[in-house]
């Protein structure tokens, strides 16, 4: 048996007592009735490994409430005969849960579940610890989600940003815009070696309320994006009327930037995006909707003589400052349905007229500049730069044969990247909700890769975002990744296994 326990995040306090718990078989669990939900949810993780728990044992977990306890903290209590774990409420019964989870999966072995006695204090240190999944460029399976979610919230991760349209496929369905599914969801086949990358998909209604019911049992908050006014072939190979030019328009089935936008001077484009919201409104419980804004090309907005009429009425001068025009109007309509905007760093730029909106939450990708500017600025924000580990779809190392694409992204990167920098000052830092890891998909086109991009970078993101700054130590993470990774060969999880990238350029550490 483990003298010492190895947790991933590491737990804001772990003491050690003397004795030991010691069972046969998995440990019968009951709690507060407030809790049936957590508890149901830890029992079929359980059967999924090992079968389950025996009925009508006398209960060895026990759940209990704690109101002095923040709202995703708990206190875990391993004792010789029981363990008692309090929170004051559903979040912070199911952390405590995945904490326990983590615990049965590598120490439960040969019908026996030999724990040291211990009391564990765990609390989160921000507050957003998300993961992005593109399915535009590929339509990943609900129960690929749903897989995902599952290992992600064994980490704590808590928020779901679910990417879900761009030019290569839309996924969304909108009720008055049927050939968004029709015709948007589908693009001719791209061909990468030995591989035809089908694009066909969408997710129904049913689709869509079963993921956010199966995210929200874990506690993770699902925030859809739709990403406008760039990104927006699928929607112009539906609606040409929304284009600059009229098009024609097809679903992309090349990757890159592309110049067709959606039109800066036509009305129907904000039709077009209440009915997106509202369909949204009705889907996401979400406090939250994501409006992209990344990569918009100005080129069409230059030559298009509605958006020059536009200009003139609005008052700018030049065809980039439309965008900040356009995201100010598109949170004004999310904040008439009670919900508050997210969009790309790119919703700062050109925003001397028409200022972004305080509210909006800006997530930093190129970088950590974005984030540090607009929380200087007063937003809140999201920290997410492709620069420090925090894009999935870059190589774990640099190797011609790893997956990946773009560049690299190392788990020591994702570990070391604090969403808090040296520049910000107190009140900024007080803006930042917390960071997050991106997969977009361009080459990561069936779930099991998916998983190798995953894993285990999200491991190393969610101590970095949970665990207080001065306990966070690198090698001690990679010692405990080390028991972790087995835990998560139990759960069938395809791994990347290499060179962590803490020194140089070796194979192997
Ligand atoms: C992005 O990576 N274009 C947000
Ligand atoms: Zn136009």
């Amino acid at each position: 048996m483990a003298l010492t326990i190895s947790l991933v995040p590491q737990p804001v306090s772990i003491q050690y007592r003397q004795g030991l718990f010691q069972i046969k078989g998995l440990p019968p669990i009951q709690g507060d009735e407030v809790f049936h939900r957590e508890i149901q949810v830890f029992k079929e993780q359980l059967q999924q490994n090992y079968g389950g728990i025996e009925a009508g044992a006398a209960a060895k977990i026990r759940c209990s409430k704690d109101l002095s306890l923040s709202p995703e903290a708990y206190r875990l209590s391993i004792e010789p005969e029981t363990i008692n774990l309090y929170a004051a409420c559903g979040s912070g019964i199911y952390h405590g849960l995945q904490t326990l989870r983590q615990l049965i999966l590598s120490e439960y072995r040969d019908g026996l579940l030999p724990l040291p006695c211990v009391n564990i204090e765990d609390h989160p240190r921000f507050g957003w610890r998300g993961f992005m999944l593109d399915t535009s460029r590929h339509f990943y399976t609900p129960d690929c989600i749903k897989n995902l979610l599952d290992a992600l919230s064994l980490h704590h991760i808590n928020r779901f940003h679910w990417h879900l349209t761009d030019d290569q496929g839309w996924r969304l369905p909108v009720p008055s815009y049927p050939l968004l599914t029709e015709i948007g969801s589908r693009r001719k086949n791209i061909k990468i070696p030995h591989h035809v990358y089908t694009g066909a998909g969408f997710y129904t209604e049913a689709d869509i309320q079963d993921i956010v019911a199966y995210a929200q049992a874990r506690h993770i908050e699902v925030i859809p994006e739709i990403d406008i006014p760039g990104h927006a072939s699928a929607i112009l190979a539906c609606y040409p009327g929304l284009g600059c030019t009229g098009g024609p328009y097809q679903v992309e089935d090349r990757y890159g930037i592309f110049e067709d936008v959606l039109c800066a001077g036509n009305d129907a484009v904000f039709d077009f995006a209440a009915a997106c919201f509202d369909a949204l409104v009705t889907l996401f419980p979400s406090q939250y909707v994501h409006i992209g804004g990344d990569e918009v090309w100005f080129n069409r907005w230059n030559n298009c003589p509605k958006c020059q009429k536009r200009l003139a009425e609005t008052g700018l001068s030049t065809a980039r400052e439309l965008q900040s025009w356009i995201t100010v109007k598109l949170a004004k309509m999310l904040a008439d349905r009670g919900k508050t905007a997210i969009g790309w760093d790119e919703v700062l730029e050109d925003t001397e007229t028409y200022k972004l909106p305080k509210e909006v939450v800006v997530m930093s990708w190129r970088g950590s500049k974005g984030g540090i500017e607009a929380s200087g600025l007063g937003h809140p924000v999201i920290m997410s730069p492709n620069s420090e580990g925090c894009y999935l779809d870059y190589k774990h190392y640099d190797a011609p044969e790893e997956p990946g694409n773009l560049g690299v992204s190392t788990v020591y990167q994702t570990y070391t990247m604090d969403p808090i920098t040296p520049e910000m000052s107190n009140e900024a830092a007080a803006l930042i909700l917390g960071g997050q890891c991106n997969l977009w998909s361009e080459l990561i086109y069936a779930d099991r890769i998916a998983e190798y991009m995953t894993f285990p970078r999200i491991c190393a993101l969610s101590e970095g975002l949970w665990t207080p700054k001065e306990l966070k130590d690198f090698d001690g993470f990679a010692q405990r990744l080390e028991v972790h990774q087995k835990r998560l060969d139990q759960m069938g999880l395809l791994q990347y296994r290499g060179y962590l990238g803490k020194t140089g350029k070796k194979r192997n550490n």
